[in-house]
């Protein structure tokens, strides 16, 4: 037990596997190193400590309780309050969507196209794009909107703890934009159908907000939403990236088109899914 004096490492570590896998877990040692290495602030060194090195009891404690919360099913960048975003340590908590990491892909290509002048995130969440972009590109300004209070907190946080210069924003997609202001217009939208939300993995759906994911009956509300409304917030000739489902990949492309935006063009994530919009405003009205 954690309450006892002399707990070494190993043992703590059998425990913390032990809970683990009666939660459920696969690879439960393996998870609970990881646990470990995040929490001790060991990093990928905390292998290299005797497994008969003693633990205080109070850290062993605190350690107990995390690996409770994950074997409850809480996801791991919860548990630690950390994730790593392209060359960013942000912090994580149930106030907005996990980054993940195919989201990188859409910083890049944003970057390669559209690298400085003024640009848009639009539903920022914890910031990770926005602030990847502020703290990479060369751009006179970044804003992030969101319409969550909650997730713009967490932004703000993560403003706080990354020195990025993005300014942030209630409202409701491209409300809060002057026609014609943005060289560049990126969001990673909700694009999931509500069926789709309603069938995720318990993992996601009891952990993340419903409105970061659910695009409603289509998957496509908040998509429609941008690609019109974006039309008057960018300028003519500038950009808009959208991270979408790779099911409505091909959709999204046409109902690009019928909202006016040329260049129109699918492009893959790390994994070879067609998951990215970009397309360029016309000089038509
Ligand atoms: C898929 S999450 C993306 C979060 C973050 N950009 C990322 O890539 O991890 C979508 C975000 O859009 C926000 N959102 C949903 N509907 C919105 C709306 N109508 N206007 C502005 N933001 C909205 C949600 O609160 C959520 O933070």
């Amino acid at each position: 037990m954690a309450s006892e004096a002399g707990l070494s490492r190993g043992t703590l570590l059998a425990e913390a596997a032990a809970l683990l896998a009666a939660g459920g877990l696969g690879a439960s040692r393996r998870e609970a190193h990881l646990l470990w290495a995040e929490l001790s602030g060991q990093g990928p060194s905390a292998s290299l400590v005797p497994p008969d090195s003693a633990i205080a009891r109070e850290q062993a404690d605190a350690f107990l309780e995390a690996v409770r919360r994950r074997a409850g099913g809480e996801p791991l960048a919860h548990v630690t309050g950390r994730i790593g975003f392209r060359h960013l340590t942000l912090r994580s908590d149930r106030r907005a969507l996990i980054p993940r990491p195919e989201t990188e892909g859409l910083v890049e290509l944003v970057l390669a196209r559209a690298p400085g002048g003024r640009v848009a995130d639009v539903g920022t969440g914890s910031g990770c794009i926005a602030l990847s972009l502020a703290t990479e590109g060369r751009y006179q300004q970044v804003i992030g909107i969101d319409l969550s209070p909650e997730a713009l907190e967490l932004a703000r946080e993560n403003r706080t703890l990354t020195g990025g210069r993005v300014d942030l924003v209630r409202g409701d997609l491209c409300a809060p934009l002057a026609p014609g202001s943005l060289d560049a217009l990126v969001s990673n939208p909700p694009y999931l159908t509500a069926a789709e939300h309603a069938a995720l993995d318990r993992a996601v759906r009891d952990w993340e907000p419903a409105l970061a994911l659910d695009g409603g009956a289509g998957g496509c509300d908040a998509i429609a939403g941008l690609l019109d409304a974006g039309r008057t917030a960018v300028r003519p000739g500038g950009w808009l990236a959208l991270e979408l489902d790779c099911a409505r990949s091909a959709h999204c492309a046409w109902l690009a088109g019928a909202f006016g935006w040329t260049d129109v063009a699918i492009h893959a994530d790390l994994f070879g899914r067609e998951r990215f919009l970009l397309a360029r405003r016309s000089d038509a009205p």
